[in-house]
C-alpha cells in the first residue's frame, strides 16, 4: 500500500469479497490498511478472516474513510447511499466498481468530486481478471496509484482517458468472459456433431480454452503470433482458419457483437444515471 489508508468497503460480495481477500493477505504481508465492511450478509468463510485480521464489519456509526470502495450492485446502490454518505467525508477517495454509475453520479450522491469508476470483471474473482479504470479531473496522482494499488486483487489494472470509452470498456473485458465460456460452448458442440462423447468434448474444449488463455498470459507474443505458430500452411489449423477468418467470420461477428454490447452499455448508463 501506498500509506496506511483507512479503508471502507460497502458490499463484500463477489468483488466486494475478493478486494477483502487480497486486502487482508497485503496486510499479513506488512502492508498497511485499516478497514471496516458494510455488508448485512457476508460470507462466513470471509467474516472469520476478517475478524482475525481485526477488520471492524457493520459498525452502527463509523465516521469518514480515507478511502471508500462501493461494491454493491447499482441497483443497490441508493439503498446503500445511507452507509456511503457516512463514509464519506471532505477527504475521502471514492472508487465504485459498480457498473454504469457514472463519475457525475457517483459525485452528486456522495457530493465529492474525487471519484473513481472501475470496471472489473469476473476472472476479478480469482485474481485473474483485468480492471479498467476512469477517474474524475479532481483526482491526484497519488488518489490514482492509490487506486491501482487497492484494485490489484482483482488482477491487472488499466486506466482509460475518458469516461466515454467505459462502454466499450464493458463491452469488451466486463462482458467478454461470457465470449470465451462461449467459445468452450461452441467448441464443445461441433466436437460432439462431429462424433465425441459430450462429456470428452466438453472437457477437451474447457480444457482448450483455458490452456491457450494461460499460454497467452504466460508469453509476450502477441495473440496473432500465438496463432500463427501453431497454423501450418495447408494443415488442419488451416482449414478451419480459413472458415473462421472468412469475410463474415468470426471478425464480424465480434465486431457486431462488441457494438452491440456498447450500445447496450449506453442505454443502461442512461437509466443508471
Ligand atoms: N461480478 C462481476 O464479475 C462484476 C463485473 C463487473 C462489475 N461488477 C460490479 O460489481 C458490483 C458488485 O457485484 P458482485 O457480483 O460482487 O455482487 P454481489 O455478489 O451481489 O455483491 C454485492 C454485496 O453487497 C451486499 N449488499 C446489498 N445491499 C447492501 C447494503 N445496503 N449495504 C452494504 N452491502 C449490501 C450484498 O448482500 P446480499 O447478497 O445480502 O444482497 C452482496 O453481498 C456490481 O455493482 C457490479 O456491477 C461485478
Amino acid at each position: 500500500m501506498v500509506e496506511a489508508p483507512a479503508v471502507t468497503l460497502i458490499g463484500a460480495g463477489q468483488m466486494g469479497g475478493a478486494l477483502v481477500r487480497g486486502w487482508l493477505a497485503a496486510v499479513r504481508c506488512g502492508g498497511g490498511l485499516t478497514l471496516t465492511v458494510h455488508d448485512p450478509a457476508v460470507d462466513a468463510g470471509i467474516l472469520t478472516d476478517m475478524e482475525k485480521a481485526g477488520v471492524v464489519v457493520n459498525p452502527p456509526d463509523a465516521g469518514p474513510a480515507d478511502v471508500l470502495v462501493l461494491a454493491v450492485k447499482p441497483q443497490t446502490f441508493a439503498a446503500a447511499a445511507a452507509s456511503a454518505r457516512a463514509a464519506c467525508g471532505p477527504q475521502t477517495l471514492v472508487i465504485s466498481v459498480m457498473a454504469g454509475v457514472t463519475l457525475a453520479a457517483l459525485s452528486r450522491a456522495l457530493d465529492t468530486d474525487r471519484v473513481i469508476r472501475a470496471m472489473p470483471n469476473t476472472p476479478g474473482q480469482i485474481g485473474q481478471g483485468v480492471t479498467a479504470y476512469v477517474s474524475s479531473a479532481a483526482c491526484k496522482p497519488a488518489d490514482l496509484a492509490l487506486a491501482e494499488q487497492l484494485l490489484a486483487p482483482l488482477g491487472a489494472v488499466e486506466p482509460i482517458p475518458t469516461e466515454r470509452l467505459m462502454d466499450v470498456v464493458t463491452a469488451v473485458s466486463g462482458s467478454g468472459p461470457a465470449y470465451v465460456f462461449l467459445l468452450a460452448e461452441v467448441l464443445a458442440a461441433a466436437a460432439e456433431k462431429e462424433g465425441l462423447d459430450p462429456d470428452i468434448a466438453a472437457r477437451l474444449a474447457r480444457r482448450t480454452v483455458a490452456g491457450a488463455g494461460a499460454l497467452m498470459l504466460q508469453s509476450s507474443e502477441p495473440a496473432s503470433q500465438l496463432r500463427k505458430a501453431v497454423t501450418s500452411p495447408g494443415g488442419t489449423t488451416q482449414a478451419a482458419l480459413d472458415i473462421l477468418m472468412s469475410a463474415d467470420g468470426l471478425a464480424m461477428l465480434m465486431r457486431k457483437a462488441v457494438a452491440a454490447a456498447t450500445q447496450r452499455s449506453r442505454e443502461l448508463g442512461r437509466g443508471v444515471d
